[in-house]
């Protein structure tokens, strides 16, 4: 294993195969994934995993939230549910989606403290999964914002923070490494 190859190699994944991921192979991902640092070891991360037909309440609550949002309209017109059909068609195709949340300290130094350390997590857990073959897409969109749509997931809004959405699952293609800016361009080495 080349840690610092697959730093550079990971990609993230917009396709992915029909193929799921085994549950055994999630969890030593996500077990990689909790080796991230954790300012009073709170491990505060929390994973809830839609998959076969666990998927289905999971990707209505989003559309439902999309349409109570505006970003779908509101009405039965036939484009707009072909706009729905094809939305539930694609994100139904995707094999697993995980929803990472954590509970929200009332403090704004421990809540910024929870959510570095479950970006961290995030990312050991895209790393680790790209090891195992297994492609990842970081989402955050309006939804995890929209009150109704984690009262439908069963989230207390007043006490829990969505931090994203994880696509998962065996990439159909692996997008172009779009490189990286030169470090020295945002580096400032202060010596005296
Ligand atoms: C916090 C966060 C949120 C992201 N949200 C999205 C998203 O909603 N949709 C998406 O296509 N990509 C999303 N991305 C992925 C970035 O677009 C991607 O990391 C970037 O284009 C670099 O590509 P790479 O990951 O393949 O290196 C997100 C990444 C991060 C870190």
């Amino acid at each position: 294993m080349d840690i610092l190859n697959t730093i550079k190699e990971r990609r993230s994944t917009h396709s992915f195969k029909k193929q799921e991921v085994s549950n055994e192979i999630l969890k030593e991902i996500f077990t990689y994934g909790s080796y991230a640092p954790s300012h009073y070891m709170t491990e505060s991360w929390e994973i809830k995993l839609y998959q076969s037909k666990g998927k289905q309440a999971f990707i209505d609550t989003i559309l439902s939230s999309y349409q109570r949002i505006g970003m779908i309209n509101d009405d039965e017109e036939p484009k707009t549910l072909q706009m729905i059909k094809s939305m539930r068609q694609f994100l139904m195709a995707i094999p697993h989606h995980a929803l990472i949340y954590f509970e929200k300290p009332e403090d704004p130094v421990r809540y910024e403290e929870e959510y570095a350390s479950v970006a961290a997590f995030i990312q050991n857990s895209q790393l680790a999964a790209w090891e195992y073959g297994v492609g990842m897409l970081w989402t955050i969109t309006p939804y995890m914002h929209d009150p109704l749509f984690m009262k439908d997931l069963g989230l207390d809004v007043n006490q829990i923070k969505i931090a994203a959405v994880l696509q998962i699952g065996y990439p159909e293609k692996v997008a172009r490494n779009k490189g990286r800016t030169p470090i020295e361009e945002k580096l400032e080495v202060i010596k005296e």
